[in-house]
C-alpha cells in the first residue's frame, strides 16, 4: 500500500527539456535530461512532432540513464519535442503519471514542473464539460484546459488556460494544431530559453540542459509565456501583452550549475536546509490554528494516539533521527519509545506487538535492513509507518502509511538535509500525538509551534558562520581522533556529528553521552583528542552537568570545541573554541546544533582532500546487505 498524502503534497519536482529547430529533437532531449538527473528521477517521457504533424510520445517509470539503450527504439523522429525527468512528490511514479500529459484527442502534449493548487476544481469543471482523464496528476488538467480554450490560436489558448490556474508551473507545450510552434510558460518554477540561433531554441527548467548548446539564455519571469518557432521568439504576459527580455550569458560551467555554485553537493544540501526544513513544515505546522496536521497519517491518528509504545527502526544517520524521535515522543507525547538498529532487529527473536506503532525512517526508502525489518513487522501483524524522502520508494510502498520529508534529492552520500527533515517530521508527530493524548496544554503547543516555524531562519543564521567554521577546520583537520559529547536531546546530535566527521574525512570519531565519559572514554583525553561538546540550552537542568563534563575534559588538557547558545559568555572561559547557535525550545536544539557539526565535518574533509560527495567504501543507499 502506498503512503497517503495530503493535497499540499501534490505536484512534482523535475527536469524539463524542449527543443525546436532543424535538428533531430530526440537526442538533444535525452542529453538535456541526463544533465538534470541530479535533480532526481523516478520516471521520464518524451513527445515529438513527427513529419506527418502528429505527436508521437513515449514515457515510463525508471531511470533515464538506465533505459538509454532502449531509447533509440522509441522511434521518435522530429525537430520539435518536449521531455521530462520526473521526481514525484506524490503518487507512485508509474507510466500513467509520467509526463508528458495530453488532452482528450492527444493533439496537445505538455510537460510540467510545479504544483497546481486548484487542480481538483478545474478537473471537476472539465469533466462536466466532457473531458476524459487518464492520470491522477494535477498536470493533466492543464492539457485539457488548453484544449477547452483552443480556438485556433495556441498561444491565446495557453494564456487563457493559465489565467485559470493557481499554483506553480514551468511548462513545455506542443500541439498538432501548430506543429511548428513550441510554447513555454513560467510561474514559480524556473524556465529558461537557450537561444542557439534565431529559429533554434532549447527550453529547459535548468541551464544545465542548455549550456552545451549555447550560453545565450533568456530567463522567463513569473506570468510570462514564450512562443518559439523557426522564424523567431515572441514573449508575452497572460494578457497577451508583448514583453521585452534581455538575453544573458550563462556564467557557470556545467558542473557548477548542477551544484548551483557550491563546490560539492553536500555543501549545497547543507545550505538547502532552511528551505528543506520549511518544506517539511509547510501545510503541517498550522500556526494560526495552533495545531499540527500530517495528512500522511491522518487515517491512523486514533491508533497512534492509543498505542502502548513506539519503536523506531533505521540505520546510520536515520537511526540518529530515530533516537531523537525517542526523546521527542517520550518528552512531548508521553509515549514509551525505543529505537532499534534495523540490522539488529531483523534477526532478533523479538515478539512483534500489535499494540506498538513501528516507525521506519529512511532517506532513500531502499535500505535493505530497514526494508526487511518492515517486512518482519508486517508478518507479525503489526502496523508500520514510514518517514521517508524518496517518493514511491520500496519502503513507502510497503508501509501502512507515512509522512514524506520533501527534502528533494539528496545526492551527497553523507546525509544532512534529510536528517534535519526527519527530525522536523518527528517533532511535528510528537506535538500532534501529545495534544491527542492530553499531554500538552494549548500554551505549550503554541510555544513549540512558534519555535518550530522560526527554525529555518535560525538555521540560516548558523550557515552565515560558514567562514568561521571553515577557519576552525583549518586548526583541527590534522587530528586523527575526536570525541563528541552531548546529553538528552543532544546525545544523538553528538552521535550524528561524529558520524559526519568519520564518514567523509576518515578521522576516527566517537559520539558519547557526556556523563558516560567518566566510565571509560576519559582515559583517551589528551591534547591529541579534540572534544566537541554540545552545550546549549543553558536553562536545562542538565546544562550544569555538561559544564562539569567540560571541566573534567579541561583538567586533562583536552581541546574543547563547544556548541553553545548565543549570549552564553561564561562558557568561553572553559573551552578552546565556541560556535554559537540561536536560542530555541529545548526539543528543537538538535536541528540547530547539528548544522555547525555538519559544516565542521565538511570543511575538515575538504582540507584533507577527501571525496566529500562520494566517500570511499560508502553508497548512498545500502540497498543490498
Ligand atoms: C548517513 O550520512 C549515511 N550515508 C548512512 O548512515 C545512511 O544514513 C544510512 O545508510 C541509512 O540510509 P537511509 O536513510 O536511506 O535508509
Amino acid at each position: 500500500m502506498h503512503f497517503a498524502f495530503d493535497r499540499a503534497e501534490r505536484g512534482n519536482m523535475c527536469g524539463i527539456v524542449a527543443y525546436i529547430g532543424k535538428k533531430d529533437a530526440t537526442p538533444i532531449l535525452i542529453n538535456g535530461l541526463k544533465r538534470l538527473l541530479y535533480r532526481g528521477y523516478d520516471s521520464f517521457g518524451f513527445a515529438v512532432m513527427n513529419e506527418k504533424n502528429n505527436i508521437d510520445y513515449f514515457k515510463k517509470p525508471g531511470r533515464l540513464d538506465e533505459e538509454e539503450k532502449n531509447l533509440s527504439k522509441m522511434g521518435l523522429e522530429g525537430a520539435t519535442g518536449i521531455s521530462q525527468s520526473r521526481w514525484a512528490t506524490h503518487g507512485e511514479p508509474n507510466q500513467v503519471n509520467a509526463h508528458p500529459h495530453v488532452d482528450c484527442r492527444e493533439e496537445i502534449a505538455l510537460v510540467h514542473n510545479g504544483i497546481i493548487e486548484n487542480y481538483a476544481t478545474l478537473k471537476a469543471w472539465l469533466k462536466e464539460h466532457g473531458h476524459k482523464f487518464r492520470s491522477d496528476t494535477d498536470t493533466e488538467v492543464i492539457a485539457h484546459l488548453i484544449e477547452e480554450h483552443n480556438n485556433g490560436d495556441l498561444l491565446k489558448a495557453v494564456q487563457k488556460a493559465l489565467s485559470l490556474v493557481e499554483g506553480t508551473y514551468g511548462l513545455g507545450i506542443i500541439s498538432k494544431h501548430e506543429p511548428n510552434t513550441l510554447i513555454g510558460a513560467r510561474k514559480g518554477s524556473p524556465l529558461a530559453v537557450g537561444v542557439v540561433k534565431n529559429g533554434e531554441y532549447i527550453l529547459a527548467s535548468d541551464p544545465a540542459a542548455i549550456i552545451e548548446h549555447t550560453k545565450k539564455v533568456i530567463y522567463l519571469d513569473d506570468g510570462e509565456v514564450v512562443k518559439l518557432t523557426r522564424k523567431g521568439m515572441h514573449i508575452t504576459n497572460l494578457e497577451n501583452k508583448k514583453v521585452q527580455k534581455q538575453a544573458q550569458e550563462i556564467q557557470w560551467d556545467l558542473e557548477q550549475i548542477e551544484k548551483t555554485g557550491f563546490d560539492h553537493f553536500m555543501l549545497k544540501e547543507i545550505f538547502e536546509q532552511p528551505q528543506t526544513i520549511e518544506n517539511a513544515i509547510r501545510g503541517r505546522a498550522l500556526i494560526n490554528e495552533n495545531r499540527i496536521q500530517l495528512g500522511g497519517v491522518s487515517d491512523w491518528l486514533d491508533f497512534l494516539t492509543n498505542v502502548d509504545r513506539v519503536v523506531f527502526l533505521a540505520c546510520g544517520t536515520s537511526w540518529h533521527a530515530g533516537l531523537i524521535g525517542e526523546y521527542l515522543f517520550e518528552h512531548i507525547a508521553g509515549i514509551p519509545s525505543e529505537v532499534e538498529y534495523a540490522s539488529e532487529f531483523r534477526y532478533k527473536s523479538v515478539p512483534i506487538d500489535t499494540r506498538t506503532a513501528y516507525f521506519v525512517i529512511s532517506q532513500s526508502g531502499e535500505t535493505a535492513d530497514t526494508l526487511e525489518s518492515l517486512r518482519k513487522i508486517k508478518q507479525g501483524g503489526a502496523k508500520v509507518f514510514g518517514i521517508v524522502n524518496v517518493v514511491g520508494s520500496s519502503i513507502t510502498r510497503e508501509t501502512d502509511a507515512g509522512v514524506y520529508l520533501h527534502a528533494g534529492p539528496e545526492i551527497g552520500v553523507a546525509s544532512t538535509k534529510a536528517f534535519t527533515s526527519q527530525v522536523t517530521v518527528l517533532s511535528q508527530l510528537a506535538i500532534l500525538l501529545g495534544v491527542r493524548r492530553g499531554k500538552a496544554v494549548p500554551k505549550e503547543v503554541r510555544s513549540r509551534i512558534d519555535a518550530l516555524v522560526k527554525i529555518p531562519l535560525q538555521v540560516q543564521e548558523i550557515l552565515d558562520q560558514n567562514e568561521k567554521i571553515k577557519q576552525l577546520a583549518q586548526k583541527y583537520y590534522k587530528f586523527n581522533n575526536f570525541l563528541y559529547l552531548g546529553r538528552g536531546f543532544n546525545f544523538p546530535t553528538a552521535l550524528e556529528g561524529a558520524l559526519k566527521l568519520k564518514e567523509i574525512s576518515y578521522i576516527h570519531a566517537e559520539g558519547y553521552p557526556a556523563a558516560e565519559m567518566k566510565h571509560g572514554p576519559i582515559a583517551l583525553i589528551d591534547e591529541n583528542m579534540p572534544v566537541v561538546v554540545v552545550a546549549t540550552d543553558t536553562e536545562d537542568v542538565i546544562y550544569q552537568k555538561v559544564v562539569s563534563n567540560i571541566e573534567e575534559v579541561k583538567a586533562r588538557s583536552g581541546n574543547i570545541i563547544a556548541i553553545a547558545t548565543e549570549g552564553n559568555e561564561s562558557i568561553k572561559d572553559l573551552v578552546t573554541e565556541v560556535i554559537y547557535v540561536p536560542k530555541t525550545n529545548g526539543y528543537l536544539t538538535p536541528l540547530l546544533n547539528v548544522i555547525p557539526l555538519q559544516l565542521l565535518a565538511y570543511h575538515i574533509a575538504v582540507i584533507r582532500g577527501c571525496d566529500v560527495d562520494k566517500p570511499r567504501n560508502l553508497a548512498k543507499a545500502v540497498s543490498v546487505e
